[in-house]
Protein backbone atom coordinates (compact mmCIF):
# COMPACT_ATOMS: atom_id res chain seq x y z
CA UNK A 1 0.00 0.00 0.00
CA UNK A 2 1.04 3.72 -0.86
CA UNK A 3 2.18 5.21 2.46
CA UNK A 4 1.01 8.59 0.89
CA UNK A 5 -2.17 7.47 -0.04
CA UNK A 6 -5.38 9.38 1.71
CA UNK A 7 -9.05 8.18 2.45
CA UNK A 8 -11.20 11.81 3.02
CA UNK A 9 -14.57 10.60 4.98
CA UNK A 10 -16.17 14.54 4.59
CA UNK A 11 -16.24 16.62 1.43
CA UNK A 12 -19.10 18.55 -0.54
CA UNK A 13 -18.18 17.27 -3.70
CA UNK A 14 -21.89 16.02 -4.88
CA UNK A 15 -23.20 18.75 -7.46
CA UNK A 16 -26.04 21.31 -6.99
CA UNK A 17 -27.46 20.07 -3.67
CA UNK A 18 -25.82 22.07 -0.96
CA UNK A 19 -23.10 25.06 -0.61
CA UNK A 20 -20.53 22.42 -2.33
CA UNK A 21 -19.96 21.47 -5.94
CA UNK A 22 -22.41 23.92 -8.46
CA UNK A 23 -21.84 22.08 -11.65
CA UNK A 24 -21.09 18.34 -12.70
CA UNK A 25 -18.01 19.72 -13.92
CA UNK A 26 -17.02 21.15 -11.07
CA UNK A 27 -17.79 17.60 -9.55
CA UNK A 28 -15.40 16.29 -12.36
CA UNK A 29 -12.76 18.82 -11.51
CA UNK A 30 -12.59 18.26 -7.84
CA UNK A 31 -12.48 14.52 -8.15
CA UNK A 32 -9.79 14.88 -10.46
CA UNK A 33 -7.67 17.07 -8.17
CA UNK A 34 -8.53 14.29 -5.39
CA UNK A 35 -7.18 11.56 -7.17
CA UNK A 36 -4.38 13.39 -8.92
CA UNK A 37 -3.67 14.36 -5.31
CA UNK A 38 -3.22 10.64 -3.54
CA UNK A 39 -6.87 9.94 -2.57
CA UNK A 40 -7.89 6.32 -2.98
CA UNK A 41 -11.61 6.57 -1.90
CA UNK A 42 -13.66 9.98 -0.75
CA UNK A 43 -17.07 9.75 0.83
CA UNK A 44 -19.43 12.24 -0.31
CA UNK A 45 -21.34 13.88 2.36
CA UNK A 46 -23.55 16.98 1.77
CA UNK A 47 -25.07 18.97 4.21
CA UNK A 48 -28.36 17.40 5.21
CA UNK A 49 -30.26 20.38 6.20
CA UNK A 50 -33.54 20.45 4.39
CA UNK A 51 -34.64 23.87 6.03
CA UNK A 52 -31.63 25.32 4.12
CA UNK A 53 -30.80 22.99 1.58
CA UNK A 54 -33.92 20.60 -0.74
CA UNK A 55 -32.96 17.57 -2.34
CA UNK A 56 -34.26 14.48 -1.73
CA UNK A 57 -32.78 11.31 -1.51
CA UNK A 58 -33.26 10.05 -5.23
CA UNK A 59 -31.93 12.76 -6.50
CA UNK A 60 -29.02 12.84 -3.65
CA UNK A 61 -28.47 8.69 -5.27
CA UNK A 62 -29.01 9.69 -9.29
CA UNK A 63 -26.22 12.14 -8.97
CA UNK A 64 -23.54 9.49 -6.85
CA UNK A 65 -24.39 6.63 -9.27
CA UNK A 66 -23.51 9.08 -12.04
CA UNK A 67 -20.14 10.32 -10.04
CA UNK A 68 -19.16 6.77 -9.41
CA UNK A 69 -19.71 5.69 -12.97
CA UNK A 70 -16.98 8.61 -13.93
CA UNK A 71 -15.19 7.91 -11.22
CA UNK A 72 -15.36 4.32 -12.31
CA UNK A 73 -14.73 4.47 -15.93
CA UNK A 74 -11.28 7.70 -15.29
CA UNK A 75 -10.12 7.03 -12.09
CA UNK A 76 -8.72 3.86 -11.82
CA UNK A 77 -8.21 3.08 -7.78
CA UNK A 78 -10.51 6.05 -6.79
CA UNK A 79 -13.58 4.29 -4.65
CA UNK A 80 -16.56 6.14 -3.99
CA UNK A 81 -19.03 6.50 -0.52
CA UNK A 82 -22.34 7.71 -0.16
CA UNK A 83 -23.40 9.73 3.29
CA UNK A 84 -24.43 13.15 4.56
CA UNK A 85 -23.09 15.85 7.10
CA UNK A 86 -26.29 16.06 9.28
CA UNK A 87 -26.49 19.42 11.23
CA UNK A 88 -27.40 18.92 14.75
CA UNK A 89 -31.42 18.42 15.24
CA UNK A 90 -33.39 17.28 18.02
CA UNK A 91 -34.71 14.94 15.51
CA UNK A 92 -31.47 13.60 14.18
CA UNK A 93 -31.64 10.18 15.13
CA UNK A 94 -35.44 10.05 13.73
CA UNK A 95 -34.11 11.18 10.10
CA UNK A 96 -31.44 8.72 9.85
CA UNK A 97 -33.99 5.81 11.08
CA UNK A 98 -36.31 7.24 7.77
CA UNK A 99 -33.78 7.27 5.53
CA UNK A 100 -34.10 11.02 4.82
CA UNK A 101 -30.12 11.43 6.42
CA UNK A 102 -27.68 9.00 5.24
CA UNK A 103 -24.58 7.47 7.51
CA UNK A 104 -21.27 7.55 6.37
CA UNK A 105 -21.14 4.89 3.75
CA UNK A 106 -24.67 3.68 5.30
CA UNK A 107 -22.94 1.67 8.48
CA UNK A 108 -23.31 3.03 11.87
CA UNK A 109 -20.65 5.99 12.02
CA UNK A 110 -22.61 9.51 11.46
CA UNK A 111 -20.64 13.00 10.72
CA UNK A 112 -22.01 15.60 12.59
CA UNK A 113 -21.64 19.42 12.18
CA UNK A 114 -22.43 21.34 15.69
CA UNK A 115 -22.74 24.79 13.84
CA UNK A 116 -25.99 26.48 15.60
CA UNK A 117 -25.26 25.34 19.45
CA UNK A 118 -23.56 27.65 21.71
CA UNK A 119 -22.52 25.15 25.12
CA UNK A 120 -20.62 22.23 25.45
CA UNK A 121 -23.76 20.46 27.54
CA UNK A 122 -26.40 20.75 23.95
CA UNK A 123 -23.47 18.97 22.31
CA UNK A 124 -23.20 16.25 24.74
CA UNK A 125 -26.45 15.71 24.79
CA UNK A 126 -27.08 15.10 21.39
CA UNK A 127 -23.93 12.91 21.24
CA UNK A 128 -25.27 10.73 24.05
CA UNK A 129 -28.70 10.31 21.66
CA UNK A 130 -27.01 8.62 18.62
CA UNK A 131 -25.06 6.66 21.04
CA UNK A 132 -27.81 5.25 22.96
CA UNK A 133 -29.44 4.93 19.49
CA UNK A 134 -26.38 2.35 18.41
CA UNK A 135 -24.46 4.81 16.03
CA UNK A 136 -21.11 5.98 16.66
CA UNK A 137 -21.01 9.93 16.20
CA UNK A 138 -18.04 12.07 14.79
CA UNK A 139 -17.94 15.61 15.51
CA UNK A 140 -17.30 17.31 12.44
CA UNK A 141 -14.23 19.89 12.52
CA UNK A 142 -15.12 20.65 16.22
CA UNK A 143 -11.69 22.96 16.17
CA UNK A 144 -14.34 25.30 14.66
CA UNK A 145 -16.98 25.77 16.99
CA UNK A 146 -16.27 28.62 19.37
CA UNK A 147 -17.78 26.83 22.39
CA UNK A 148 -15.78 24.32 22.60
CA UNK A 149 -12.21 26.07 21.82
CA UNK A 150 -10.16 24.82 25.57
CA UNK A 151 -12.28 22.09 26.27
CA UNK A 152 -9.54 19.26 25.85
CA UNK A 153 -11.24 17.48 29.22
CA UNK A 154 -14.47 17.31 27.17
CA UNK A 155 -13.11 16.03 24.36
CA UNK A 156 -11.00 13.36 26.04
CA UNK A 157 -13.78 12.55 28.00
CA UNK A 158 -16.39 11.90 24.74
CA UNK A 159 -13.22 10.16 22.90
CA UNK A 160 -13.45 7.60 26.19
CA UNK A 161 -16.81 6.99 25.40
CA UNK A 162 -16.64 6.80 21.69
CA UNK A 163 -17.29 9.63 19.99
CA UNK A 164 -14.53 10.21 17.40
CA UNK A 165 -13.64 13.55 16.38
CA UNK A 166 -13.01 15.09 12.50
CA UNK A 167 -10.81 17.97 12.30
CA UNK A 168 -10.65 20.08 9.07
CA UNK A 169 -6.87 20.07 7.16
CA UNK A 170 -8.03 23.67 6.22
CA UNK A 171 -7.28 24.78 9.57
CA UNK A 172 -4.23 23.07 10.30
CA UNK A 173 -3.13 24.45 6.73
CA UNK A 174 -4.92 27.44 5.53
CA UNK A 175 -6.23 29.33 8.77
CA UNK A 176 -4.02 32.50 9.76
CA UNK A 177 -0.90 31.29 11.91
CA UNK A 178 -2.85 32.88 15.40
CA UNK A 179 -6.44 31.99 14.58
CA UNK A 180 -8.51 30.06 17.16
CA UNK A 181 -9.40 26.98 15.24
CA UNK A 182 -5.43 26.66 14.28
CA UNK A 183 -4.68 26.30 18.08
CA UNK A 184 -7.99 24.36 18.68
CA UNK A 185 -6.87 21.44 15.50
CA UNK A 186 -3.08 21.50 17.20
CA UNK A 187 -3.81 20.96 20.74
CA UNK A 188 -6.19 18.01 19.12
CA UNK A 189 -2.97 16.41 17.46
CA UNK A 190 -0.59 17.18 19.97
CA UNK A 191 -2.79 15.46 22.46
CA UNK A 192 -3.87 12.58 20.28
CA UNK A 193 -7.50 13.44 20.55
CA UNK A 194 -7.97 13.83 16.75
CA UNK A 195 -9.75 10.78 14.75
CA UNK A 196 -9.74 11.84 11.83
CA UNK A 197 -8.30 14.48 9.40
CA UNK A 198 -10.53 15.13 6.33
CA UNK A 199 -11.25 18.00 3.42
CA UNK A 200 -14.42 19.45 4.23
CA UNK A 201 -13.76 20.46 0.18
CA UNK A 202 -16.59 23.06 -0.90
CA UNK A 203 -14.87 23.82 -4.40
CA UNK A 204 -11.89 23.60 -6.41
CA UNK A 205 -10.03 26.59 -5.67
CA UNK A 206 -10.53 27.94 -1.71
CA UNK A 207 -11.69 24.43 0.14
CA UNK A 208 -10.43 22.11 -2.19
CA UNK A 209 -10.61 18.66 -1.63
CA UNK A 210 -6.54 18.04 -1.70
CA UNK A 211 -4.97 16.69 1.65
CA UNK A 212 -1.24 15.58 0.50
CA UNK A 213 0.27 18.67 1.89
CA UNK A 214 -1.70 18.24 5.41
CA UNK A 215 -0.82 14.80 5.22
CA UNK A 216 2.96 15.72 4.94
CA UNK A 217 2.65 18.43 7.47
CA UNK A 218 1.34 16.18 10.36
CA UNK A 219 3.82 13.02 9.07
CA UNK A 220 6.56 15.80 9.77
CA UNK A 221 5.23 17.43 12.93
CA UNK A 222 3.30 14.59 14.43
CA UNK A 223 4.97 11.42 13.04
CA UNK A 224 4.14 9.01 10.37
CA UNK A 225 2.45 6.45 12.62
CA UNK A 226 -0.50 8.92 13.52
CA UNK A 227 -0.78 10.43 9.93
CA UNK A 228 -1.51 6.86 8.29
CA UNK A 229 -3.94 6.66 11.05
CA UNK A 230 -5.75 10.01 10.61
CA UNK A 231 -5.41 9.90 7.14
CA UNK A 232 -5.72 6.18 5.98
CA UNK A 233 -6.51 3.88 8.52
CA UNK A 234 -9.49 4.97 10.61
CA UNK A 235 -11.63 6.97 7.58
CA UNK A 236 -10.94 3.54 6.38
CA UNK A 237 -12.03 1.40 8.97
CA UNK A 238 -15.14 4.10 9.18
CA UNK A 239 -16.25 3.42 5.40
CA UNK A 240 -16.11 -0.31 5.88
CA UNK A 241 -18.26 -0.16 9.09
CA UNK A 242 -15.51 -1.77 11.63
CA UNK A 243 -14.05 -0.58 14.53
CA UNK A 244 -11.38 1.99 14.65
CA UNK A 245 -7.92 1.90 16.14
CA UNK A 246 -8.04 3.17 20.00
FE1 LIG B 1 -18.86 19.95 5.73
Amino acid sequence: MDGKKYIDIHSHILWGLDDGAETREDTIAMMTQAYEDGACALCLTPHYEPEIFEYDTETLRARFAEAQAYAAENFEGLSLYLGNELSVRNDGVECIRHGRCLTLSEGRYVLIDFFGLSEYAQMRRSLETFMCAGYIPIVAHVERYSFMRGKLREVAELSREGVLFQVNSQSLMRAERASLSKKMAEKMLARGLADVIASDAHDKSVRTPRLSECRAFVEKRYGSDYAQMLFYTNPKAILKNKSIQV
